[in-house]
């Protein structure tokens, strides 16, 4: 993979938050970037603002026959896929219905299961990057995220099995994980005012992280570029905690 103008990447969930983020700082550094999500009027919208190298494709993570009508589409190769779509609940194990379960296990871990397996289709002879988004959630759970800690705690591991196929077919694949803590997002921000106390709400989401402060979605597009890049050649397979020390 060579550091130059004419690579695309794809990013998933791309029309809000963390994705549209990470799409803008990619396109910043000379991607050609396109932003799959389900939400058509936000995606083509960011897509607009960013103008020229930068498109918007209609995306359904968890549907494989999506991923095959977006792989019929795209005249170019893919050399990096941001794996990004994902949703959250706060449930414990006692309020957590099985449709809760099913729907959070769909959307981040079988959502990531198929970008993975695309991807390295696309990629196993040209190379490529692949960065799936998961949680510090996935690694440290609290007993409020019964479901969505076990969605990232299986992309932890589909990272890592992902990348050790890919070494040992040696094909010039990498694949990592990123592990945001809590994130100054406006989906956050919209909670917080949903909340009957929202400034304690965000006193308690800033004492989870030992920095004493929530993380920035340009703190995870950064970790994301620099995955994306050819200067960490020797990274894959990891694991990358963006999260204040949260789960130290
Ligand atoms: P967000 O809700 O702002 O963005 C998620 C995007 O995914 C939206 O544009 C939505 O339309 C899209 N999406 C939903 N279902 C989809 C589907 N079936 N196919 C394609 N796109 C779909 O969320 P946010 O906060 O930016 O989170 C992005 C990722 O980061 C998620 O995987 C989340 O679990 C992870 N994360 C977020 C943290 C945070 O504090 N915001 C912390 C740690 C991880």
């Amino acid at each position: 993979m060579n550091e130059n103008h004419t690579q695309t990447a794809l990013i998933t969930g791309g029309a809000s938050g963390i994705g549209a983020g990470v799409a803008s700082l990619l396109h910043q550094r000379g991607f050609q970037v396109v932003i799959a999500d389900i939400n058509d009027e936000a995606g083509q919208a960011l897509a607009s603002e960013l103008g020229d190298q930068a498109r918007y494709v209609s995306l359904d993570v968890t549907s494989e026959s999506s991923w095959q009508a977006l792989m019929g589409q795209l005249d170019e190769n893919v050399s990096v896929l941001v794996n990004n779509a994902g949703t959250g609940i706060s449930a414990s194990i006692e309020d957590t219905t099985l449709d809760d379960w099913q729907r959070i296990q769909d959307l981040n871990a079988r959502g990531v299961f198929l970008g993975c397996r695309f991807a390295v289709a696309a990629m196993k002879q040209t190379g490529g990057s692949i960065i799936n988004i998961a949680s510090a959630l996935g690694k440290k759970a609290l007993s409020t995220t019964c479901a969505y800690s076990a969605s990232k705690a299986a992309v932890i591991s589909l990272t890592e099995s992902t990348a050790l196929h890919c070494a040992e077919q040696s094909y010039p694949v990498r694949c990592n994980a990123v592990l945001p803590g809590f994130i100054d997002t406006p989906l956050l921000r919209n909670n917080l005012q949903l909340s009957e106390d929202p400034e304690g709400m965000l006193a308690g989401f800033v004492g989870l992280h030992p920095v004493n402060r929530l993380g920035t979605i340009e703190e995870v597009a950064e970790t994301v570029a620099f995955l994306a890049g050819d200067q960490c050649s020797f990274i894959t397979g990891a694991s990358i905690s963006i999260d204040g020390a949260m789960t130290i």
